[in-house]
């Protein structure tokens, strides 16, 4: 069986990427909403114990709303992080001090998918987003040429190119700040993660 563990659907994050950016920002109770194939939620816990040395494994989650997906990684995952795609099994390890989503933001249902990550997380817990910043892309052309990494071309692929322009478009740094502030977060920071700002990082806190 081919071995999806190392690959990751999006984003070529590199290792000092969790040093740098995320080891502040991941508490001792860690949900990764929107996991996909764990590698990214594998890649952060490997970071973590680098780090931050050994943390309890029961203490980081993966949970994705595909089924299937979930079954996936945990084949590829055996006795390793606990994923789900159970509502009941997250909710028994709420609450939680931080939550990141790895592109997961743009796939969302906005304002009720962040009302119940709202409630998983603790009053002054932190969330991490990572996503496309790709709202002055105006057309279909123009949106193949900059979606161009191996993983990403798959995912055109996969959802269709009109589908995949409209919903790798429609949100941004901008709108993640304000739908975020909606949901009841306050900024703390964001950046761009490369020079055409492609990829925004945002982070916020639980009011
Ligand atoms: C582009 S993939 C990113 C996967 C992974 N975080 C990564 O970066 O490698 C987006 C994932 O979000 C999941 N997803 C979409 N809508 C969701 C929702 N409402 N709640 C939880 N997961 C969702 C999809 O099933 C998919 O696995």
């Amino acid at each position: 069986m081919e071995n999806k563990e190392h690959q990751s659907p999006t984003f070529e994050i590199d290792k000092s990427f969790f040093k740098n950016e995320l080891l502040t920002s991941v508490g001792n109770n860690h949900l990764d909403y929107g996991c996909g194939n764990g590698y990214l939620t594998k890649e952060m816990y490997k970071s973590l114990i680098t780090y931050k040395g050994m943390i309890d494994i029961d203490k980081i989650t993966g949970y994705d709303i595909d089924n299937q997906t979930i079954i996936q990684t945990k084949e590829y995952n055996p006795n390793n992080i606990f994923f789900t795609s159970s509502k009941e099994e997250l909710e028994k390890k709420a609450p939680f001090s931080s939550v990141t989503l790895f592109f997961t933001y743009h796939h969302l249902n906005i304002e009720s998918d962040l009302a119940e990550i709202s409630k998983l997380i603790k009053p002054s817990g932190i969330i991490t987003i990572v996503d496309y910043n790709l709202t002055n892309i105006e057309d279909i052309s123009s949106f193949k040429k900059s979606f161009n990494n191996a993983a990403e071309i798959e995912e055109i692929k996969k959802i269709g190119e009109e589908d995949a322009f409209k919903m790798h478009t429609k949100t941004d740094l901008n709108t993640c700040i304000q739908d975020t502030k909606n949901a009841g977060f306050e900024t703390i920071r964001s950046k761009f993660l490369n020079p055409d700002k492609k990829y925004f990082l945002w982070v916020g806190q639980k009011i």
